[in-house]
């Protein structure tokens, strides 16, 4: 059974009132999305992102009922600008990204994300998308699969590993989950409880290109969140958060001088106003109802009411 993670803090982080325009960037099996469209209502619009065809079919089903005022897009979050362009929608007041995989994609096992079962070395969340995982195994050099290992995995022996594999694909190359596990099991020595863990997660994160578009769709945003409009991102690991921690930051900054201009002479101010200084998590009875929950974090940012400021073009001018 589906159960969303942090569903009452996130959509409570919205802070949503009767015919408001939220988008739901990740829909998956429609749990957030449900809940969004109860606080629109039907003088409300709710735009409904996923890029997974399978998990959209899903949400239809359960969603039927909300069809006048919900909008579905088969598509990237990454591609948010244009989607918003199509839909003619101008202004927004509120986005949701509970990023990562579905439980669904876990728990299919020709989707190849799950370690723990025999499956195609695929890992595409859209399945329309040409690179999958053994595509990078079988055909990238070394040092491009070292790279990812280290920078998406965090993986120590991320060097050994790609070696490894680059070797192996020359005797037969990697088909299924079975084919990376058994090889990572006779590289990772030590007994390690997720040793197969950060490969997967590094691997994921490329075929998708998980984090590349996050980045996006958060700088996507900005110009369509009507003052007081709220993100509301949850995280899995720690450099989506990381991704998340930052843009907020910056875009909270009130000043952009640099240090060596002592009075502010610039006209930038915060674009953004931090909701959580810390992310939430999900509480106890969460983690025991649902386990895959653990690692969730949920941080919110509302829109000031500032003009939005290209920052780069700022600085040229008040430097120049
Ligand atoms: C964690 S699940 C969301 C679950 C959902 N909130 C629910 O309650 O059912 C993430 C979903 O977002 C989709 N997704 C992930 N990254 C995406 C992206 N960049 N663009 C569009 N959809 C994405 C996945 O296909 C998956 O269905």
């Amino acid at each position: 059974m589906h159960i969303p993670v942090l569903l009452h803090q996130s959509v409570d982080g919205l802070n949503i009132s009767q015919g408001m325009t939220i988008i739901d960037g990740t829909m998956g099996l429609g749990g957030h999305t449900k809940c969004i469209l109860e606080k629109v209502g039907a003088t409300g619009k709710v735009i409904a992102i996923d890029q997974d065809k399978k998990n959209i079919a899903i949400a239809e089903t359960v969603l039927k009922k909300y069809e006048q005022s919900l909008k579905i897009v088969h598509d990237n979050f990454a591609n948010i600008k244009e989607i918003l362009e199509k839909n003619n929608i101008k202004s927004v007041n509120g986005i949701l990204l509970d990023i990562g995989i579905a439980s669904t994609h876990v728990d299919q096992e020709d989707r190849g994300f799950s370690y723990t079962s025999q499956g195609p070395l695929d890992m595409r969340m859209n399945n329309e998308q040409d690179i999958q995982a053994s595509d990078i195994l079988n055909t990238y050099s070394q040092r491009d699969i070292a790279k990812i290992l280290s920078e998406y995995g965090e993986e120590k022996a991320s060097w050994k590993i790609s070696k490894a594999i680059c070797e192996q694909r020359e005797i037969k190359k990697f088909e299924t989950t079975f084919d990376l596990t058994e090889l990572l099991e006779s590289v990772i020595k030590q007994k390690h409880k997720n040793k197969y863990a950060q490969t997967f997660q590094a691997l994921r994160i490329a075929v998708n290109n998980e984090l590349d578009v996050l980045s996006r769709a958060l700088e996507g945003i900005m110009p369509f969140l009507a003052p007081g409009g709220r993100i509301v991102v949850i995280s899995y690991h720690s450099l989506e958060d990381r991704i998340v921690k930052r843009f907020f930051r910056k875009q909270a900054e009130d000043c952009i001088c640099p240090e060596q201009i002592p009075r502010c002479i610039c006209s930038y101010r915060s674009q953004l106003k931090i909701i959580t200084k810390k992310p939430i998590t999900p509480p106890d009875d969460e983690l025991t109802t649902n386990p895959r929950s653990r690692s969730g974090k949920l941080r919110i940012a509302e829109r000031t009411d500032a003009p939005l400021i290209n920052r780069e073009q700022e600085l040229i001018k008040i430097t120049s």
